[in-house]
Parts: C-alpha cells; structure tokens; sequence
C-alpha cells in the first residue's frame, strides 16, 4: 500500500507538476528552451541572475515559485552546483518542485538522485543524448517521487501518451545495460576537456570551471562573435550567445583528438 501524506497529494495535484500560483524560476543563463517551452505552453517565469562567476547561488531562489528548474551543470557554462547547495534549495523550498536537468552529469557530476528518497519535491531528468551517445534515439527519463511521477503520467497520457517506441527502448536499454563503453566514452570526453582546456589557457583564453562536456570561454583580445566567424571560416564550429554577459563568450563543445586539433591549429592562426 502507498502511504500519500496530505503534502505529497498537495504536490502531485497542482497541475501534475508545477504550481500556477507563482512564476517558476530559473537562471537568466541557461538551457535556451526554458522559456521557449514556458511561452509555448504559458507558463509565467523569473529568470534569477547567475552570481559574477557564473554561478548559480540558491539563496537567490528564496522566493514564492511554481517550480524551480536548472541545469545541473548548467548550460552553456558547464559550471557545477555541488549536491550540499542542491540539498540546502530543497531543504528551504519544500512548497514546490524542484526539477534538476542532469542532460550532463555524466561529465564530472554527483547526481542528485542520492537526494530522491529523502526529498519527495525533487524531479531528477537526464537524457540519453549525451553521455549515451545517443541524441537520434529520443529518450529522457524522470526520477523522482512515486507521487511526482504518477503526475507527470497523467499529464503525458493526455496529451503525449506514445512518447516512446519499442525500439527507442529497447536501445535505451542496451546502453544501459553496457557499463564499459559507458565508462570508457565519458572518461574519454573528460581527459580530452581537461587537455583542451590546459591548451586554451596557453593561447590566452579565460575558462570556466566545466563538469560538461563543452566549455565556455572567452579571449580578452577578441569579441566572441568575431572568433566565431572566424573559426567558422576555419570550418570549425562553435556557439556564440548573444547577451550582455555571454557576448564575449564562446561555447565549445569536446570534440574527438582530431577535431580538438584542427579548433587549436585554426585559433593558432586567429590569434596570430
Ligand atoms: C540542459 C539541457 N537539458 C536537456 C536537453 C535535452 O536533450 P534531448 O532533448 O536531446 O534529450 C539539452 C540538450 O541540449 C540540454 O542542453
């Protein structure tokens, strides 16, 4: 038998997940399809800043929410909220869920998952696109609470009760199930971000601490846009956000040996 406290059922009814009384927050740096979705589906916002460092600080979310939601790390910064500041959030914001975006924890993380049992608010979301290799197959998954994810059931069996096809999971499955390349693919990513960051900070760029696998950088000599084009030219791609913080800088994503090479040979070049 599941015992529902009458908080749990409070959680679960409003709206499957988020509460509509308040605005849900997250940071003004972050995952670009945050507010795409909540304009898509009318869903009142508050973007919190990211502290001078790019960091996110849970005081600043010491306020009536909906819900709360980041990237853990966040993205395009690739910079890690340790799992004792995620516990002090839940701790404080008890009232409303709190939705953790593990899309990469697999780079350098602790998942918050280790939180679940004790904290029935906390939706813990990771994705197979990523660490798996696997962006083509569509699949994510939801951790959380049974209560939370009973809500989130509801709300997918009205309007997307086919989310997933045989195949999709049986993949998703065989990934999991294969540990080694798992292990062996991520410990890759992570040596190859640690050389490469090593490299870039020789030819002069500023680095932010990455658990990710891409880093977020910036060149005092040059605007990032202009280094985007540049390297562009070069047939190497990398993500410039336009913003008053993010303008100087560039996200570049881990690539294979070769392709971290030929990034360094052009910005060589470049910097020349
Ligand atoms: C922070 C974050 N969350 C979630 C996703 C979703 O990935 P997907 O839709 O491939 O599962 C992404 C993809 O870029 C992401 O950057």
């Amino acid at each position: 038998m599941k015992i529902l406290t009458a908080h749990h059922l409070r959680l679960s009814r409003r709206c499957g997940l988020l509460q509509q009384n308040a605005p849900i927050l997250f940071p003004d740096i972050t995952y670009s399809f945050y507010p795409v979705y909540c304009g898509l589906y009318n869903i009142a916002f508050r973007q919190i800043p990211l502290r001078e460092d790019f960091s996110i600080h849970v005081d600043d979310y010491a306020q009536p929410n909906g819900g709360i939601i980041f990237p853990n790390p966040n993205a395009p910064t690739g910079v890690l909220l340790p799992l004792v500041a995620i516990e002090s959030l839940l701790q404080r914001n008890t009232e409303s869920v709190v939705v953790v975006d593990e899309a990469y924890i697999d780079f350098g993380g602790d998942s918050a998952v280790s939180l679940i049992k004790k904290h029935p608010n906390l939706l813990v979301t990771q994705t197979l696109s990523k660490s798996r290799s696997l962006a083509g197959l569509r699949v994510g998954l939801a951790l959380g609470h049974a209560d939370l994810i009973a809500g989130l059931e509801r709300i997918k069996n009205s309007f997307n009760s086919y989310p997933l096809s045989r195949i999709a999971i049986a993949g998703a499955a065989a990934a999991f199930d294969d540990r080694e390349y798992f292990e062996q693919t991520t410990r890759q990513v992570i040596s190859s971000r640690e050389q490469l960051v090593a490299q870039l900070l020789v030819l002069g760029f500023e680095v932010l601490p990455s658990a990710a696998n891409f880093i977020f950088v910036r060149h005092l000599q040059w605007a990032g846009e202009k280094l985007a084009q540049a390297l562009r030219e070069r047939a190497v791609l990398v993500r410039h956000f336009k913003g008053e913080r993010t303008n100087d800088y560039l996200r570049i994503t881990v690539g294979s040996e070769p392709q971290n090479q030929a990034l360094l040979a052009a910005l060589t070049k470049i910097l020349a």
